[in-house]
Formats: C-alpha cells, structure tokens, sequence
C-alpha cells in the first residue's frame, strides 16, 4: 500500500509517514526485491504494543522469580501451576496456557526427558535430582510474553547440569545472532553450531514464534536453520527463541494420553530456556528480563 509522505505511518504511532517508516518501507522493498522474505506490516510492532509486550513481560518474569523462590523437593507441579495462576491473577494477568487450544492448567512443567509442554499435576513430585522446565506465557491488557527457565531441584548430576548450562547458552548464543536487517535463519544456525559442539542435538519439531497480541504470530524461528535464509528481522519484530536441546538424538514422542507432552524417543534428559525479544534499530533487547 501506497502511503503519502505526510500521512498518518501506517504502524499506528501517529506520526507522518516521512518521520516514521518511510525509510524502513524503502529498506523492506529492496530487500524483497533482491529476493528476501520480508515481514508482512503486521509484524511491526509500535511503541504502544512494545511498551504492551514489556508490561505483560514484567509480570512474566515476576512469575518466574515467584516460581524461584518457592521450587523445591517434595512439592507437586499442580502446587507450581497454582503458584503461576495465584500471582499472575493478582497482578491482573491471565496465564496464556490455560485453556489454550485444550491446554488444561496455566503453565507447562517439563521434568528430565519430557521436552516441553508438561502438564502440571498434583500426582507429579519433584524429586531431588530432577531438572524442570517452567515455562510461563501471560496475557496483560491483550498483550503476550513467553519464557521458560530450568530449574535443578537438589543435588543433580554433573550431565544434567551441564545440559541445563549449555542449553541456556545456546539461548544466549541465539540473542547474539539476532540483527536488525539480518535474517531469522540465522539464530538457528547459531544455536545447532554451538549445541552439536557440545554433543548435544536440537529438537526441529517445535520452535520459537513471533508473539505480540497473539500467542504465536509469524515468524517461525527455528533452532536449526541455515545462515542467511528466512525472514528478515527488521526493527519492531518481537519474537521468542527457545531452543530444546537434547542430550542423546533429537527425536521425540507426544504422550497418547493427554495430547501435548513431548518426551525424548530415547528417554534422556531435554532442556529448555525461553526469552521474549526485541529487534531494534541497532540490536536487540530482552523483554522478559
Ligand atoms: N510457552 C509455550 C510456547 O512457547 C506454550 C505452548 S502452548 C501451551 O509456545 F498451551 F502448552 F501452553
Ligand atoms: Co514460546
């Protein structure tokens, strides 16, 4: 679409186009035509939703802390789900998971080799040991944040920890790979190259996803993908990266039963970290900080 120069910009912050998005849209057109994937409009977040998102992210990673603070041995991930729903509540917020597509509870608790999307349950115990994965999602005046963190319950493993700190590690490495005007293959690319020099592979069947006024928006953001493809990451793109890192191979299984919890084939350990970014003009920022 057509824009004049001093029309209202179409991203809604209600300056006139030629002070706001004029250049960028010269950028995108370029960049389309030299056979780029460029992000549709609706993909550019304004200073209004980002300063959305943040907020959401703020209670975000309120829960997180909240969820830190009192994990321990002995208790149930039902007793986790209701930490999650009891605060995010009280600070006004609704827990994206719950009811999300069926989801029954109000955040994912993946243990050892359960992937992701763990449904909480007061039968399930934490034991001294076990690595978990928490991984909380809130809406806040109809804006979405996402993060997980992994959690060591007592005395674990030196393979566990190890798994636990390179996977968060390959989070850190797949923010570094994050550049205004470079492209979202290149986070995956990042991310493989550092976890198979480490030993590890990484899960293909789920990735990271735009996020904003919905839970999952375009892009898809893989965790194994080449260099230089995929859609551009242009400034007021907010998107998540989420790399699951295995430590045998990558496959996995979803639970008959309940339709959601993904386990490794081969039974080993799986870790996950989450963020919620930003891409700015000169970098990127976390918004669940
Ligand atoms: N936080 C998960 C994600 O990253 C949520 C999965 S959907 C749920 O997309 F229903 F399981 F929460
Ligand atoms: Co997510």
């Amino acid at each position: 679409m057509e824009m004049h120069r001093n029309s209202r910009c179409w991203c809604g912050s209600g300056k006139k186009y030629k002070q706001c998005h004029e250049k960028f849209d010269e950028k995108i057109r370029l960049l389309a035509q030299q056979g780029n994937i460029v992000p549709d409009r609706k993909l550019i977040k304004n200073k209004k939703d980002i300063l959305g998102i943040k907020k959401s992210g703020e209670i975000n990673t309120g829960v997180l802390d909240h969820v830190a603070k009192h994990i321990h041995a002995g208790m149930s991930t039902g007793d986790i789900d209701r930490l999650v729903y009891d605060y995010t509540v009280s600070h006004g917020a609704i827990p994206a998971p719950l009811n999300y597509e069926g989801f029954p509870k109000s955040v994912c608790t993946s243990i050892n080799d359960e992937v992701c999307h763990g449904i909480p349950d007061d039968t399930i115990i934490l034991q001294e040991g076990d690595i978990v994965n928490v991984d909380v999602s809130t809406i806040y005046h109809g804006y979405y944040s996402d993060a997980s963190r992994m959690f060591m319950i007592g005395n674990v493993s030196e393979e566990a920890k190890r798994l636990v700190e390179v996977t968060k590690e390959c989070l850190e490495v797949g923010i570094k790979a994050v550049k205004p005007w470079g492209h979202v293959g290149d986070i995956g690319a990042a991310i493989y190259e550092y976890a198979t020099s480490k030993g590890y592979s990484v899960v293909m069947d789920f990735a990271g996803h735009g996020v904003g006024k919905e839970f999952h928006e375009d892009p898809i953001v893989s965790h194994v993908s080449r260099k230089g493809t995929g859609m551009i990451l242009a400034p007021g793109m907010v998107f998540t990266i989420e790399p699951m890192i295995n430590e045998g191979d990558y496959h996995l299984f979803i639970d008959e039963d309940n339709g959601w919890t993904a386990y490794t084939e081969d039974g080993k350990l799986s870790a996950q970290w989450e963020h919620t970014l930003l891409v700015t003009e000169h970098g990127v920022e976390i918004l669940t900080y």
